[in-house]
């Protein structure tokens, strides 16, 4: 099937690369000449373990171009993705739907024949409508069925969550775009992924609900790791217990710093928007945001606490700048706000990170940054785990005794063990546990 996917940034270029991959002809457009300039050279606009790969594979089997050209890439395709940002909104953290419906109106005089315009962004409630108006308006003639097809792809996964995905969510209005979604999709349906097809509104609610779900239960186990340290539980042992419940389920009840990335932070904010507007409000939503916002600012007082009274003039070295490891992404990241809050109380702040450093520089301001942990840990204060890259998880602490000023190790991903960094003299301040930490049983912890 011959697929245009207008957008060639995080969703647009991994999906196009997928849908490639599963023998379709792709054609990935983007008004930045440079992006698709350095796409046709084979250099990737962002981090996602595999994208080259993927990419240079169909690029060389003919199935993916890049181009800055719509118009022919459009009236040949069977199926056209609008895959742009929609960010929010300056001040009133609505989804910002400029640039999808700038592309509509680009695409609507390009459509000579039954085409199926899919809205890949995550769009709020209703956007499909607006999409379907501005084509008509644009071009009366057009024969066009428009549909609702969200992501669910996790940054640093996202080639794996777009070829093995939980379900594929469709919302239609017209029943000939059944047929060619269920074609688009065809590889995927061999592998038993259900196609879900809804209306369209239906769809577009639905990955607003998942993301705000998600975000909710994040949320819900870092204030249960609040609790934790106030009454003296393992909040891991706790999320444990928990999560054998099929009802709850294990995943995404890892205490942290809160959450953050380019969709949780914005979607949240979005839905409760659309929510309020319609009369509807979701106060657990509205509650879950201005939780998260908190803890990010806490965590610098956490760090401040376990350092002493006063940290003005002291090194913190952090360990990870980005919101999740296997990402170059520091949009919403917690270490922004742990930065600045370290830094207006007087600390020194230095950091690693093994992708982030580069897009850290247009977030934070006087971070002296290091080639590796040790390099920062050199007389610093305190060692705070931020980012629980796989890079952090087997770290020499003898060496980092002998380098820093005071052995103070902050792990706000709990990825050690007291018992572990106690042995090499450290202090050990972590998310949600308990001075001494009673270990898991063997078989629970070998899950
Ligand atoms: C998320 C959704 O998972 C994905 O389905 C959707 O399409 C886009 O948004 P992403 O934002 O890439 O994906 O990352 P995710 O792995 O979901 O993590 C989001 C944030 O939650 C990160 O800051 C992460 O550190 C945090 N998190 C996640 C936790 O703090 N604890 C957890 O248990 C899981």
């Amino acid at each position: 099937m011959r697929i245009a996917v207008v957008g060639s940034g995080y969703v647009g270029l991994v999906s196009g690369a997928c849908l490639a991959d599963f023998g379709h002809e792709v054609v990935c457009i983007d008004s930045d000449a440079s992006k698709i300039e350095a796409l046709q050279r084979g250099v990737m606009p962002i981090y996602e373990p595999g994208l080259d790969h993927i990419v240079a594979k169909n690029a060389a089997a003919k199935r993916l171009v890049f181009t800055t050209e719509l118009r022919e890439a459009v009236s040949q395709a069977e199926a056209v993705f609008i895959a742009v940002g929609t960010p929010s909104r300056r001040g009133d953290g609505h989804a910002d739907l400029s640039y999808v419906y700038a592309v509509a109106r680009d695409i609507a005089p390009n459509l000579k024949r039954f085409t199926v315009v899919i809205t890949k962004s995550t769009v709020p409630v209703g956007t499909g409508d607006e999409v379907e108006r501005i084509i008509r308006e644009a071009n009366p003639q057009a024969d066009v069925a428009v549909v609702s097809n969200p992501e669910f792809l996790r940054e640093g996964a996202a080639i794996e969550d777009f070829k093995r995905p939980d379900r594929i969510v469709i919302g239609i209005e017209d029943e000939r775009a059944r047929a060619v979604m269920t074609e688009v999709y065809r590889p995927l349906y061999l592998n038993k992924a259900p196609l879900v097809f809804t209306a369209r509104r239906t769809s577009e609610l639905i990955k607003y609900a998942s993301n705000a779900f998600l975000a909710m239960k994040i949320t819900f186990i870092n204030e249960i790791a609040d609790l934790c340290e106030a009454v003296g539980s393992n909040v891991q042992d706790v999320a444990h217990g928990i999560g054998l419940d099929k009802r709850i389920g294990g995943k995404f009840l890892h205490a942290g710093p809160g959450y953050g990335g380019s969709c949780f932070p914005k979607d949240t904010l979005a839905l409760v928007k659309t929510a309020q507007d319609y009369g509807s409000p979701l106060r657990l939503i509205e509650t879950t945001v201005a939780i998260n916002d908190q803890r990010k600012r806490a965590m610098a007082r956490k760090v401040a606490r376990a350092i002493g009274s006063d940290i003005r003039g002291k090194t913190v070295a952090l360990l990870g700048l980005t919101f999740k490891p296997n990402t170059d992404d520091m949009r919403e990241s917690p270490a922004i706000s742990i930065v600045q809050g370290l830094q207006d109380g007087g600390a020194i702040v230095r950091a690693f990170d093994p992708e982030g450093m580069e897009a850290a520089k247009s977030c934070v301001s006087d971070v002296v940054y290091g080639a590796d942990p040790y390099a920062i840990a050199e007389g610093a204060d305190a060692l705070v785990l931020v980012t629980e890259w796989d890079a952090f998880r087997a770290l020499d602490f003898p060496r980092l005794k002998a380098l820093m000023n005071d052995p103070l190790f902050v792990d706000l991903r709990n990825v050690y063990r007291r018992d572990l960094i106690a042995r090499h003299g450290f202090r050990y301040v972590s998310i949600g546990r308990p001075k001494e930490d009673i270990p898991v049983s063997l078989s629970s912890a070998a899950e």
